[in-house]
């Protein structure tokens, strides 16, 4: 691979997220080579972006030889999936990070995430792979987010506070220093004071258990 071809970005997703994650690789100054989508006319354009194919494109070796592949899915099942068959057939993940995020030198991040613009990231905190942080998350020193999951707008992770794999948490949600578990769903608006478990939605404040996740519907 040249140097040229390793800043190539293709982009799993024309949605909502993925039209987000174009706007973020062009202020990165990073070149969109393309789109893939299964819901998408191969070749149409999305935001100025060709749709190159679909989603198994994403398998071939020689696609992945010039691109790296940014899964841009909101659903954290479906990005898991999607992210995994992209390294097993040896593609690399790249991030989509805002210029205006806040990151520690310190923070320990995996790969493949998309962190909007304001977000901040303390000191040591750990953002799992494939994470989604929107406008203004704020992550608090020594909290973990577990990969695939995904904040909303203006969440607070505040120090000490764990997420642990593919949950969501809704806008304005403030997590004081506790944990929530994985593949859970958290209302917007909630104040989460006390530990939450696995594959639970809950909500208000202080937050309180509703019932399971329910992952047939998106909670966004
Ligand atoms: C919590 C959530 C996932 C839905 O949970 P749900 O149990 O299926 O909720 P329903 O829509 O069936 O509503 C059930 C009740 O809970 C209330 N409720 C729902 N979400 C609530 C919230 N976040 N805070 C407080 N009450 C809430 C509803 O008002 C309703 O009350 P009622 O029975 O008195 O009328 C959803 O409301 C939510 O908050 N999603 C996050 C949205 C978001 O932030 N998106 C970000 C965009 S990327």
């Amino acid at each position: 691979m040249d140097s040229e071809d390793q800043r190539l970005v293709v982009i799993m997703g024309a949605g909502r997220h993925g039209r987000n994650a174009a706007d973020i690789f062009r202020w990165m100054n990073y070149p969109i080579l393309g789109f893939l989508d299964d819901t998408k006319e191969r070749g149409s354009k999305v935001v100025g972006v060709e749709v190159l194919g679909g989603f198994t494109e994403a398998h071939d070796p020689e696609l992945l030889r010039r691109a790296a592949i940014h899964v841009a899915i909101g659903n954290s099942n479906i990005r898991r999936a999607l992210a995994e068959a992209v390294t097993a057939h040896g593609g690399a993940l790249c991030s989509a990070i805002h210029p205006t995020a806040v990151i520690s030198p310190y923070a320990k991040l995996g790969d493949g995430l998309f962190i909007a613009p304001y977000v901040r990231l303390a000191s040591q905190c750990t953002i799992g792979t494939g994470c989604i942080l929107d406008p203004y998350c704020t992550i608090g020193g020594d909290s973990t987010l577990g990969p695939f999951s995904m904040l909303a707008a203006h969440c607070s992770l505040v120090a000490g506070s764990q997420v642990g794999a593919g949950s969501f948490l809704g806008t304005h949600v403030a997590v004081l220093g506790v944990s929530i578990g994985a593949h859970s769903v958290v209302g917007a608006g909630s104040v989460v004071t006390r530990d939450l478990p696995d594959n639970i939605r809950a909500f208000g404040t202080p937050a309180k258990v509703q019932g399971p996740a329910d992952w047939s519907r998106p909670p966004v």
